[in-house]
Protein backbone atom coordinates (compact mmCIF):
# COMPACT_ATOMS: atom_id res chain seq x y z
CA UNK A 1 0.00 0.00 0.00
CA UNK A 2 1.47 3.30 -0.66
CA UNK A 3 1.97 5.26 2.45
CA UNK A 4 3.22 8.60 1.10
CA UNK A 5 3.34 10.19 -2.25
CA UNK A 6 4.59 13.64 -3.67
CA UNK A 7 3.22 15.68 -5.95
CA UNK A 8 4.10 19.12 -7.96
CA UNK A 9 2.36 21.66 -5.68
CA UNK A 10 -1.49 22.37 -7.02
CA UNK A 11 -3.66 24.98 -7.59
CA UNK A 12 -6.99 25.89 -7.17
CA UNK A 13 -8.62 26.79 -10.48
CA UNK A 14 -12.04 27.74 -8.60
CA UNK A 15 -12.34 29.73 -5.39
CA UNK A 16 -13.66 32.24 -3.12
CA UNK A 17 -11.76 34.39 -0.44
CA UNK A 18 -13.96 37.35 -0.08
CA UNK A 19 -12.53 40.55 1.21
CA UNK A 20 -12.19 42.26 4.73
CA UNK A 21 -11.72 39.97 7.72
CA UNK A 22 -12.65 37.02 6.39
CA UNK A 23 -10.35 37.17 3.33
CA UNK A 24 -7.91 37.25 6.21
CA UNK A 25 -9.12 34.37 8.00
CA UNK A 26 -9.45 32.23 4.56
CA UNK A 27 -7.08 32.86 2.60
CA UNK A 28 -3.74 30.86 4.26
CA UNK A 29 -6.17 28.38 4.16
CA UNK A 30 -5.75 27.85 0.03
CA UNK A 31 -2.10 29.13 0.32
CA UNK A 32 -0.96 26.45 2.82
CA UNK A 33 -1.56 24.09 -0.28
CA UNK A 34 -2.23 25.87 -3.46
CA UNK A 35 0.60 27.93 -5.45
CA UNK A 36 -1.79 29.63 -7.49
CA UNK A 37 -6.10 29.91 -7.48
CA UNK A 38 -8.11 31.15 -9.60
CA UNK A 39 -9.95 33.93 -7.80
CA UNK A 40 -13.62 34.18 -7.98
CA UNK A 41 -15.65 37.83 -8.70
CA UNK A 42 -18.71 38.01 -6.33
CA UNK A 43 -17.76 40.52 -4.24
CA UNK A 44 -20.27 42.76 -3.43
CA UNK A 45 -19.78 44.94 -5.27
CA UNK A 46 -18.35 42.42 -7.62
CA UNK A 47 -15.05 43.07 -9.25
CA UNK A 48 -16.29 44.00 -12.94
CA UNK A 49 -13.09 45.75 -13.83
CA UNK A 50 -9.36 45.87 -14.60
CA UNK A 51 -8.70 48.34 -11.64
CA UNK A 52 -11.02 46.69 -9.18
CA UNK A 53 -9.08 43.38 -10.14
CA UNK A 54 -5.86 45.34 -9.39
CA UNK A 55 -6.67 46.16 -6.34
CA UNK A 56 -8.63 43.13 -5.01
CA UNK A 57 -5.33 41.31 -5.63
CA UNK A 58 -3.42 43.68 -3.76
CA UNK A 59 -5.76 43.48 -0.60
CA UNK A 60 -5.33 39.44 -0.88
CA UNK A 61 -1.21 39.41 -1.19
CA UNK A 62 -1.81 41.66 2.24
CA UNK A 63 -3.61 39.00 3.69
CA UNK A 64 -1.01 37.09 3.58
CA UNK A 65 2.18 38.05 4.72
CA UNK A 66 3.33 34.82 5.49
CA UNK A 67 2.85 33.52 1.44
CA UNK A 68 4.46 35.90 -0.77
CA UNK A 69 4.73 33.08 -3.29
CA UNK A 70 1.03 32.66 -3.43
CA UNK A 71 0.11 33.93 -6.97
CA UNK A 72 -3.80 35.12 -7.13
CA UNK A 73 -5.21 34.64 -11.48
CA UNK A 74 -8.08 37.49 -11.20
CA UNK A 75 -10.87 37.29 -12.87
CA UNK A 76 -13.43 39.75 -14.28
CA UNK A 77 -17.31 39.48 -13.22
CA UNK A 78 -19.70 39.42 -16.63
CA UNK A 79 -22.34 42.01 -16.91
CA UNK A 80 -24.59 43.07 -19.46
CA UNK A 81 -22.67 45.90 -19.53
CA UNK A 82 -19.14 44.40 -19.33
CA UNK A 83 -16.80 46.52 -21.25
CA UNK A 84 -14.82 44.42 -24.19
CA UNK A 85 -12.23 46.90 -24.45
CA UNK A 86 -11.61 47.14 -20.43
CA UNK A 87 -11.32 43.42 -19.73
CA UNK A 88 -9.13 43.14 -23.54
CA UNK A 89 -6.78 45.66 -21.39
CA UNK A 90 -6.50 43.82 -17.88
CA UNK A 91 -5.78 40.66 -19.86
CA UNK A 92 -3.21 42.43 -21.45
CA UNK A 93 -1.78 43.66 -18.58
CA UNK A 94 -2.30 40.31 -16.96
CA UNK A 95 -4.00 41.55 -14.52
CA UNK A 96 -7.30 39.19 -15.74
CA UNK A 97 -7.08 35.56 -16.44
CA UNK A 98 -10.32 34.82 -17.22
CA UNK A 99 -13.97 36.44 -16.96
CA UNK A 100 -16.74 34.88 -15.47
CA UNK A 101 -20.28 34.49 -16.33
CA UNK A 102 -22.50 34.15 -13.80
CA UNK A 103 -26.56 33.70 -15.04
CA UNK A 104 -28.12 36.31 -13.16
CA UNK A 105 -29.37 35.61 -9.97
CA UNK A 106 -27.99 31.67 -10.36
CA UNK A 107 -25.93 32.26 -6.83
CA UNK A 108 -24.61 34.07 -3.92
CA UNK A 109 -23.90 37.53 -5.08
CA UNK A 110 -24.72 36.68 -8.74
CA UNK A 111 -27.68 39.76 -8.90
CA UNK A 112 -25.43 41.66 -11.68
CA UNK A 113 -25.39 38.78 -12.98
CA UNK A 114 -25.99 38.48 -17.11
CA UNK A 115 -29.36 38.27 -17.98
CA UNK A 116 -29.09 36.89 -21.84
CA UNK A 117 -25.70 35.67 -23.21
CA UNK A 118 -27.15 37.46 -25.91
CA UNK A 119 -25.86 41.02 -24.36
CA UNK A 120 -22.16 39.64 -24.01
CA UNK A 121 -21.37 38.08 -27.24
CA UNK A 122 -19.22 41.34 -28.46
CA UNK A 123 -17.08 40.80 -24.98
CA UNK A 124 -17.03 36.67 -26.06
CA UNK A 125 -16.22 37.30 -29.37
CA UNK A 126 -13.04 39.98 -28.17
CA UNK A 127 -12.33 37.24 -25.67
CA UNK A 128 -12.33 34.26 -28.46
CA UNK A 129 -9.78 36.30 -30.50
CA UNK A 130 -7.31 36.99 -27.51
CA UNK A 131 -7.58 33.54 -26.35
CA UNK A 132 -8.91 34.65 -22.48
CA UNK A 133 -10.76 31.83 -21.25
CA UNK A 134 -14.84 32.20 -20.17
CA UNK A 135 -15.13 30.24 -16.73
CA UNK A 136 -19.37 29.79 -16.60
CA UNK A 137 -21.79 28.44 -13.64
CA UNK A 138 -23.78 26.54 -15.54
CA UNK A 139 -27.15 27.06 -14.50
CA UNK A 140 -30.33 28.23 -16.10
CA UNK A 141 -32.30 29.98 -13.26
CA UNK A 142 -36.04 29.56 -14.23
CA UNK A 143 -37.88 29.07 -11.57
CA UNK A 144 -40.10 26.96 -13.38
CA UNK A 145 -36.60 24.62 -13.47
CA UNK A 146 -36.11 22.20 -10.83
CA UNK A 147 -33.27 23.04 -8.83
CA UNK A 148 -32.10 19.64 -9.59
CA UNK A 149 -32.55 19.70 -13.37
CA UNK A 150 -30.73 23.57 -13.92
CA UNK A 151 -27.34 22.15 -15.13
CA UNK A 152 -28.61 19.74 -17.41
CA UNK A 153 -30.96 22.18 -19.04
CA UNK A 154 -28.53 25.01 -19.16
CA UNK A 155 -26.07 22.60 -21.18
CA UNK A 156 -29.02 22.36 -23.66
CA UNK A 157 -30.35 25.84 -23.89
CA UNK A 158 -27.09 27.95 -23.49
CA UNK A 159 -23.85 26.47 -23.72
CA UNK A 160 -24.39 23.66 -26.78
CA UNK A 161 -25.15 27.25 -28.48
CA UNK A 162 -22.67 29.04 -26.98
CA UNK A 163 -19.59 26.83 -28.49
CA UNK A 164 -21.83 26.67 -31.75
CA UNK A 165 -21.58 30.49 -32.05
CA UNK A 166 -17.86 30.62 -31.01
CA UNK A 167 -16.13 27.48 -31.56
CA UNK A 168 -12.87 28.75 -30.62
CA UNK A 169 -13.86 30.00 -26.94
CA UNK A 170 -12.00 28.63 -24.23
CA UNK A 171 -14.15 27.73 -21.39
CA UNK A 172 -14.06 25.81 -18.25
CA UNK A 173 -17.32 24.63 -16.75
CA UNK A 174 -17.15 25.01 -13.22
CA UNK A 175 -18.04 22.83 -10.45
CA UNK A 176 -19.86 20.51 -12.59
CA UNK A 177 -22.49 18.51 -10.95
CA UNK A 178 -24.11 15.57 -13.23
CA UNK A 179 -23.20 13.32 -15.77
CA UNK A 180 -24.91 15.21 -18.32
CA UNK A 181 -21.77 17.90 -17.91
CA UNK A 182 -19.32 14.64 -17.98
CA UNK A 183 -21.03 13.65 -21.60
CA UNK A 184 -20.38 17.47 -22.76
CA UNK A 185 -17.38 18.05 -21.43
CA UNK A 186 -16.38 14.42 -22.86
CA UNK A 187 -17.45 15.00 -26.38
CA UNK A 188 -16.60 18.40 -27.01
CA UNK A 189 -13.32 20.05 -28.38
CA UNK A 190 -9.95 20.52 -26.35
CA UNK A 191 -11.24 24.30 -25.86
CA UNK A 192 -13.64 23.12 -23.30
CA UNK A 193 -12.80 21.74 -19.86
CA UNK A 194 -14.44 21.60 -16.57
CA UNK A 195 -13.86 21.72 -12.58
CA UNK A 196 -14.88 19.55 -10.17
CA UNK A 197 -14.91 20.24 -6.08
CA UNK A 198 -14.49 18.07 -3.49
CA UNK A 199 -17.58 17.88 -2.19
CA UNK A 200 -19.52 16.95 -5.01
CA UNK A 201 -17.26 14.26 -5.27
CA UNK A 202 -17.70 13.16 -1.58
CA UNK A 203 -21.42 13.67 -1.60
CA UNK A 204 -24.79 13.09 -2.86
CA UNK A 205 -27.94 14.94 -2.68
CA UNK A 206 -28.73 12.64 0.39
CA UNK A 207 -26.06 14.74 2.80
CA UNK A 208 -28.71 17.29 2.98
CA UNK A 209 -30.88 15.53 4.58
CA UNK A 210 -29.03 12.83 6.66
CA UNK A 211 -31.47 12.99 9.32
CA UNK A 212 -32.27 16.68 9.52
CA UNK A 213 -31.54 19.34 7.09
CA UNK A 214 -28.02 19.72 7.07
CA UNK A 215 -26.69 23.24 5.91
CA UNK A 216 -23.24 22.69 5.63
CA UNK A 217 -23.51 20.28 2.89
CA UNK A 218 -25.89 22.92 0.87
CA UNK A 219 -23.99 24.56 -2.20
CA UNK A 220 -24.98 25.45 -5.81
CA UNK A 221 -24.79 23.63 -7.84
CA UNK A 222 -26.66 21.62 -5.57
CA UNK A 223 -25.38 18.27 -4.95
CA UNK A 224 -27.02 15.64 -7.03
CA UNK A 225 -27.82 11.63 -7.22
CA UNK A 226 -25.40 8.65 -6.25
CA UNK A 227 -25.22 8.50 -10.31
CA UNK A 228 -24.08 11.85 -10.86
CA UNK A 229 -21.57 11.67 -8.10
CA UNK A 230 -20.27 8.04 -9.67
CA UNK A 231 -19.79 10.36 -12.96
CA UNK A 232 -17.98 13.18 -11.11
CA UNK A 233 -15.47 10.80 -9.49
CA UNK A 234 -14.97 8.64 -12.64
CA UNK A 235 -13.69 11.55 -14.66
CA UNK A 236 -11.75 12.96 -11.84
CA UNK A 237 -9.90 9.98 -11.64
CA UNK A 238 -10.20 9.29 -15.32
CA UNK A 239 -6.55 10.84 -16.55
CA UNK A 240 -8.74 13.27 -19.22
CA UNK A 241 -6.33 16.49 -19.02
CA UNK A 242 -10.24 18.08 -19.67
CA UNK A 243 -10.82 18.06 -15.70
CA UNK A 244 -8.72 19.77 -13.26
CA UNK A 245 -9.03 20.93 -9.42
CA UNK A 246 -11.25 24.12 -8.58
CA UNK A 247 -12.72 23.90 -4.80
CA UNK A 248 -15.45 26.16 -4.65
CA UNK A 249 -14.92 27.08 -1.36
CA UNK A 250 -17.33 29.08 -0.59
CA UNK A 251 -16.52 30.39 3.13
CA UNK A 252 -19.85 31.91 5.02
CA UNK A 253 -20.13 32.33 8.71
CA UNK A 254 -21.56 30.02 10.67
CA UNK A 255 -25.28 32.05 11.21
CA UNK A 256 -25.46 32.52 7.57
CA UNK A 257 -25.43 28.71 7.11
CA UNK A 258 -27.70 27.97 10.38
CA UNK A 259 -30.55 30.43 9.03
CA UNK A 260 -34.56 29.85 7.93
CA UNK A 261 -32.70 30.95 4.47
CA UNK A 262 -29.05 29.72 5.00
CA UNK A 263 -26.58 30.67 2.11
CA UNK A 264 -25.07 28.18 -0.58
CA UNK A 265 -21.73 27.22 0.10
CA UNK A 266 -18.85 24.68 0.97
CA UNK A 267 -16.25 25.48 2.76
CA UNK A 268 -13.13 23.12 2.19
CA UNK A 269 -10.31 25.00 1.64
CA UNK A 270 -8.86 23.45 4.71
CA UNK A 271 -8.38 20.44 3.91
CA UNK A 272 -8.93 20.36 0.32
CA UNK A 273 -5.74 18.76 -0.87
CA UNK A 274 -6.40 15.94 1.66
CA UNK A 275 -10.35 16.12 0.22
CA UNK A 276 -8.69 15.33 -3.05
CA UNK A 277 -6.55 12.33 -2.71
CA UNK A 278 -9.06 10.57 -0.13
CA UNK A 279 -11.19 10.57 -3.03
CA UNK A 280 -8.58 9.16 -5.68
CA UNK A 281 -7.33 6.53 -3.06
CA UNK A 282 -10.89 5.03 -2.62
CA UNK A 283 -11.10 5.33 -6.58
CA UNK A 284 -7.67 3.28 -6.54
CA UNK A 285 -6.09 6.05 -8.98
CA UNK A 286 -3.18 8.06 -6.32
CA UNK A 287 -0.97 8.36 -9.36
CA UNK A 288 -3.77 10.39 -11.62
CA UNK A 289 -4.12 12.91 -8.75
CA UNK A 290 -0.93 15.23 -10.08
CA UNK A 291 -2.35 15.30 -13.18
CA UNK A 292 -5.57 16.23 -12.13
CA UNK A 293 -4.65 18.78 -9.13
CA UNK A 294 -0.89 20.17 -10.56
CA UNK A 295 -0.93 19.87 -14.34
CA UNK A 296 -4.18 19.53 -16.39
CA UNK A 297 -4.89 23.11 -15.03
CA UNK A 298 -2.25 24.58 -16.17
CA UNK A 299 -2.17 23.33 -19.38
CA UNK A 300 -5.51 24.52 -20.41
CA UNK A 301 -4.74 27.65 -18.88
CA UNK A 302 -1.45 28.29 -21.05
CA UNK A 303 0.58 28.38 -17.44
CA UNK A 304 3.77 26.99 -16.66
CA UNK A 305 3.70 24.14 -14.11
CA UNK A 306 4.82 24.85 -10.77
CA UNK A 307 8.41 23.56 -9.83
CA UNK A 308 8.10 22.48 -5.81
CA UNK A 309 6.68 19.89 -4.45
CA UNK A 310 4.10 18.77 -1.72
CA UNK A 311 4.43 15.32 0.16
CA UNK A 312 0.91 13.88 1.42
CA UNK A 313 1.34 10.94 4.05
CA UNK A 314 -2.01 8.22 4.74
CA UNK A 315 -2.40 9.63 8.58
CA UNK A 316 -5.91 9.68 10.03
CA UNK A 317 -6.97 12.98 11.58
CA UNK A 318 -10.30 14.57 12.86
CA UNK A 319 -11.47 17.66 11.17
CA UNK A 320 -12.66 19.59 13.67
CA UNK A 321 -16.37 20.87 13.86
CA UNK A 322 -15.59 24.68 14.03
CA UNK A 323 -12.97 26.87 12.86
CA UNK A 324 -12.37 30.38 14.62
CA UNK A 325 -11.01 32.47 12.20
CA UNK A 326 -10.65 36.29 13.65
CA UNK A 327 -14.01 37.10 14.97
CA UNK A 328 -15.65 34.14 12.45
CA UNK A 329 -16.90 30.90 13.07
CA UNK A 330 -17.03 28.67 9.94
CA UNK A 331 -17.72 24.61 9.54
CA UNK A 332 -15.04 23.04 7.48
CA UNK A 333 -16.15 20.11 5.12
CA UNK A 334 -15.69 16.99 6.99
CA UNK A 335 -16.31 18.70 9.87
CA UNK A 336 -16.54 15.97 12.65
CA UNK A 337 -15.51 13.33 10.72
CA UNK A 338 -12.09 11.62 9.54
CA UNK A 339 -9.89 12.12 6.56
CA UNK A 340 -6.74 9.61 5.52
CA UNK A 341 -4.24 11.60 4.02
CA UNK A 342 -2.41 14.67 5.41
CA UNK A 343 -0.28 17.10 3.97
CA UNK A 344 3.14 16.60 5.66
CA UNK A 345 5.53 19.05 3.50
CA UNK A 346 3.37 22.30 2.40
C1 LIG B 1 -20.71 30.50 -3.94
C2 LIG B 1 -20.56 31.66 -2.95
O1 LIG B 1 -20.98 31.53 -1.81
O2 LIG B 1 -19.96 32.68 -3.34
N1 LIG B 1 -21.59 29.52 -3.38
C3 LIG B 1 -21.64 28.21 -3.71
O3 LIG B 1 -22.53 27.51 -3.22
N2 LIG B 1 -20.76 27.68 -4.53
C4 LIG B 1 -21.20 31.01 -5.24
C5 LIG B 1 -21.04 30.02 -6.36
O4 LIG B 1 -19.94 29.70 -6.76
O5 LIG B 1 -22.07 29.54 -6.85
ZN1 LIG C 1 -17.95 29.29 -6.92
Amino acid sequence: MTDTITIRRPDDWHVHLRDGAMLEAVAPFTARQFARAIIMPNLSPPVTSAASAAAYRERIMTALPDNPGFTPLMTCYLTDDADADDIAAGHAAGIFTAAKLYPANATTNSAHGVTDVAHIMGVLERMQAIGMPLLVHGEVTDSDIDIFDREAVFIERVLEKLIAALPGLKIVFEHITTEQAVQFVDSAGPNIAATITPHHLHINRNAMFASGMRPHAYCLPVAKREQHRLALRKAATSGSVKYFLGTDSAPHEIHAKESACGCAGIFNAPYALESYAAVFDEEGALDRLEGFASEHGPKFYGLPLNEDRVTLKRDNFAVSDKLQAGDATLVPFHAGSELIWRIVQA
